[in-house]
């Protein structure tokens, strides 16, 4: 979600000695000038606090995005200036158009944050079409304000916060599109399992599931239990093991999105 610089590639980076003066030269700067860095100095503390408060992951994100939400809503899903925001949300919308979707789709947006795609999703759809869910109420609370502004009232979006990924409200095999953008890789392998436990009840027999993922081909790993690093084939072998059938949208990774994507389905659909 948020731009890091961190990470195995960036530490090999930095060995070369040209790095290492570049990176002396940035130590003079922070020094000179403090604050533009202290907010990032202060995060990974803050995430520990919240942490060790929580009672499982899924308690600790809500932490981090009530924390995150009362800063910037649009920072908080990742895009603190507002042109990123239209520009990540009309590139999701783009692509599921490009595959499948359908004005008269009836779609679940998991991890739905303030709509910066769902906004589209919504005018885009038939009335009523669009349910979008979080386990933050703070961020749909900002959610809300989005129809408001775009006057999309009428389309009678559904918002709905809950409390993990077990939708047990929800109806069986109603969703013809179920949607996750940038919420796996911000979760452990236990959250993505219990997804797909029950997607499968509430996707329809000729729907589809698309999930975004941060891709490693080499060691899994997280950053700060806030950004989760898998190899596509664990997503795969896990959705199999739900009885649902997955596959790497490989166009998607051809025209270098930062997150790679796969797409599940019943077995035997088309
Ligand atoms: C990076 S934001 C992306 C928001 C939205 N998908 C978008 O692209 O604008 C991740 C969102 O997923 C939500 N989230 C994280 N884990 C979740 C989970 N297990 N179930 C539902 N929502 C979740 C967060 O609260 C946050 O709103």
């Amino acid at each position: 979600m948020r731009e890091r610089r961190c990470g195995p590639a960036f530490t090999r980076h930095m060995t070369s000695s040209r790095n290492r003066a570049r990176l002396s030269s940035k130590v003079r700067h922070a020094v000179r000038r403090p604050e533009p860095i202290l907010p990032h100095a202060r995060r990974p503390a803050r995430d520990t606090w919240l942490r060790l408060r929580a009672r499982d992951h899924v308690g600790y994100y809500r932490a981090v995005m009530r924390s995150d939400t009362s800063r910037n809503p649009y920072g908080a899903v990742g895009t603190p200036r507002h042109e990123r925001w239209l520009a990540l949300g009309r590139m999701q919308f783009d692509y599921l158009l490009e595959h499948g979707l359908r004005p008269q789709d009836r779609m679940l947006e998991i991890g739905c944050g303030n709509l910066r795609a769902g906004r589209l999703f919504i005018d885009y759809l038939d009335v009523g079409n669009y349910y979008g869910i979080d386990i933050s109420p703070d961020i749909l609370f900002a959610a809300q304000e989005t129809p408001v502004r775009e006057k999309l009232q009428e389309k009678m979006p559904h918002l709905t916060p809950v409390r993990d990924l077990r939708p047990d409200f929800l109806p069986d095999g109603h969703f013809t599109v179920i949607h996750a953008h940038s919420v796996f890789s911000h979760s452990p392998l236990e959250v993505i399992d219990e997804c797909l436990a029950h997607v499968g009840r509430v996707m329809a027999p000729e729907g589809f599931f698309d999930f975004t993922f941060n891709e490693t081909t080499g060691v899994e790993h997280h950053v700060l239990h806030e950004d989760f690093y898998y190899r596509a084939e664990t997503l795969i072998a896990r959705a199999e093991a739900r009885g649902l059938v997955a596959r790497v949208m490989e166009d998607r990774r051809r025209t270098g999105h930062k997150q790679s994507k796969i797409r599940v389905t019943h077995p035997g659909r088309g």
